[in-house]
């Protein structure tokens, strides 16, 4: 791939079986990214998605963490951020789609939006990144197009614009109308790709033209207007319906990406906006993975490039401390195939050897100047546990394996003040499955977990406070950097708090997102 090949860097955000992973497939097969088109449910098939790699994930057959793909198309390198999905759901998640500049966002069009993909749209909205959507399960019989709009623009608060519109659904499908360029888009048996301009189409019956004629009447004269401008800024969003599974669309799906997918943006760090074709390489570390190949047991940091270009052997600073390194270890990734990479460009996503440099959040960049990326947000756990080694003569691993991980970023740690019982947080209970694992397979530690009934935290962020505040409802823990935190069991409790102390000043830690 040349240095040169534009890139376009998104993740795909959807809820559990929505198809994202049947998509991402065959978005892999147009750009020659995967040999075979393997099917993904491991559980159910045997096979494994080239994107689940770790042992974890092959137990469960999901995908745990997040992998990297690439496709090249339309001389686009395209690279696909891989996220997990909902039980499966974790901060992994959430991180990786500060590293991407563009979210697509698949939509089970028989069950609309559900709840995770709320949430992650939330973290893109944040962003303000470009957000495409992918109604899938044409074949199926879904909810009405038009409901299946006016519910994004009621629930997610953005405006819609659909690029094609099917004509019929599930048994009756017939195709999709591309409004580009006025074509449709036969469904066939077949799977083969026939698109033929609407003037000449012969598939259609009087009752079925009519139909699609309203409709799109109805989408002229009372749909949003589109502009890249807006789509550019995450206010309105492209839809394009489809079917994954029968690879109905995918491909006028992935030519119209290219076209709208933001390329890779500017970046905030250090108060100034960092452009990607400056001559400084700079980047930062968006997810550390332990053990990514149990024949190689190492620690990849994930970075995200940012400005400049990287080539393997350079210099660079590590801003957080000003220490110098030389990256000798890089490699770009295919699932658990890695590749030694030489050089990479803005939007590409490197691996690097990390022997315990790196936490999550870390820019590196050339030059003397200690740039620094705006700040990983913090994530608020919904999720905490009271954890001890089972066996306490292992205390040493014990501490040393939760150094690491809570490093990682695996999960985060709170520590009671007098009694320093630690408490473990996450974003989901996957979280902690995957820290037991391992703490056991890599530190051979058995973790004793109690899972606390409270799903809230917040931080104090002014006044005073006192081992009082923990009651049998709410508790009060130090995080990392020792700032008190209280654990609270829900938004009674929380508001019943703020009653009694009205002095005390609590945040999310992701107030922006509130
Ligand atoms: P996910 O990654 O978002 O979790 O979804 P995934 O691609 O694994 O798809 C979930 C299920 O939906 C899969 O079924 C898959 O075959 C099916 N699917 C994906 N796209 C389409 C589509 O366009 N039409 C239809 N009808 N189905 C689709 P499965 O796991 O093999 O079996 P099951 O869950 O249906 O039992």
């Amino acid at each position: 791939m040349s240095n040169e090949t534009p890139r376009r860097t998104f993740a795909i955000i959807s809820h559990p079986d929505a198809g994202k992973t049947t998509l991402t497939e065959k978005l892999l097969l147009l750009g020659g990214g995967i040999r075979s088109a393997g099917t993904v449910k491991g559980k159910k098939s045997g096979k494994f998605a080239t994107s689940d790699w770790m042992e974890i994930e092959k137990q469960r057959g999901i995908s745990v963490t997040s992998s990297v793909m690439q496709l090249i198309y339309n001389d686009v390198q395209i690279n696909i951020l891989d996220t997990p999905g909902h039980q499966d759901f974790s901060e992994d998640t959430y991180r990786t789609l500060t590293a991407v500049d563009t979210a697509v966002m698949v939509i089970d069009s028989v069950k609309g939006i559900e709840a995770q993909t709320l949430k992650l749209f939330k973290v893109c909205r944040m962003r303000g990144i470009p957000i495409l959507t992918f109604i899938n399960k044409l074949d199926r019989e879904g909810k009405e197009p038009l409901d299946l709009l006016a519910e994004i623009e009621e629930v997610l608060e953005m405006e819609t614009y659909p690029m094609n519109w099917p004509i019929g659904m599930g048994k009756t499908l017939r195709g999709i109308y591309s409004r580009p360029d006025k074509k449709i888009e036969v469904y066939n048996d077949s799977h083969e790709r026939e698109i033929i301009p609407y003037d000449e189409q012969h598939v259609l019956q009087d009752f079925e033209k009519e139909r699609l004629e309203e409709d799109i009447l109805l989408l002229e004269e009372a749909g949003n207007e589109y502009t890249m401008e807006k789509v550019q800024n995450g206010q309105l969003t492209p839809v394009f319906f489809g079917s994954a599974l029968s690879s109905f669309g995918v491909q006028s799906f992935l030519n119209n990406f290219v076209k709208i997918a933001a390329e890779p943006q500017p970046r905030k760090a250090s108060g100034e906006l960092i452009e990607p074709a400056s001559n400084t390489f700079s980047g930062f570390v968006f997810k550390i993975q332990a053990n990514m190949n149990p024949n190689h047991r190492d620690r990849i940091a994930f970075l995200r490039v940012c400005s400049g270009k990287f080539e393997r052997g350079m210099e660079v600073m590590l801003s957080r401390t000003g220490k110098k390194m030389k990256l000798n270890q890089s490699h770009s990734f295919f699932a658990s195939d890695r590749e030694t990479i030489d050089t990479a460009m803005p939007g590409d996503i490197i691996g690097l050897y990390d022997s315990g440099n790196f936490q999550v959040g870390d820019t590196l960049v050339t030059g003397s100047e200690r740039l620094i990326y705006e700040e990983m947000p913090q994530f608020p756990p919904e999720k905490f546990a009271k954890i001890m080694a089972k066996n306490a003569l292992k205390h040493k691993q014990y501490h040393k394996g939760m150094e690491q991980l809570v490093q990682e970023g695996t999960i985060q740690l709170y520590k009671t003040p007098y009694f320093e019982d630690f408490i473990i947080g996450a974003v989901g209970e996957l979280q902690f499955q995957v820290f037991e694992y391992r703490m056991k397979n890599e530190y051979n530690v058995d973790i004793e977990f109690t899972h606390l009934t409270h799903e809230l935290a917040r931080w104090v962020t002014k006044g005073e406070v006192t081992d009082r505040m923990t009651d049998s409802r709410r508790m009060l823990v130090l995080d990392q950097q020792k700032r008190p935190v209280i654990l609270f069991e829900n938004d009674f409790t929380l508001r019943m708090f703020q009653d009694k102390y009205p002095d005390i000043k609590l945040s999310t830690g992701w107030e922006i997102l509130e």
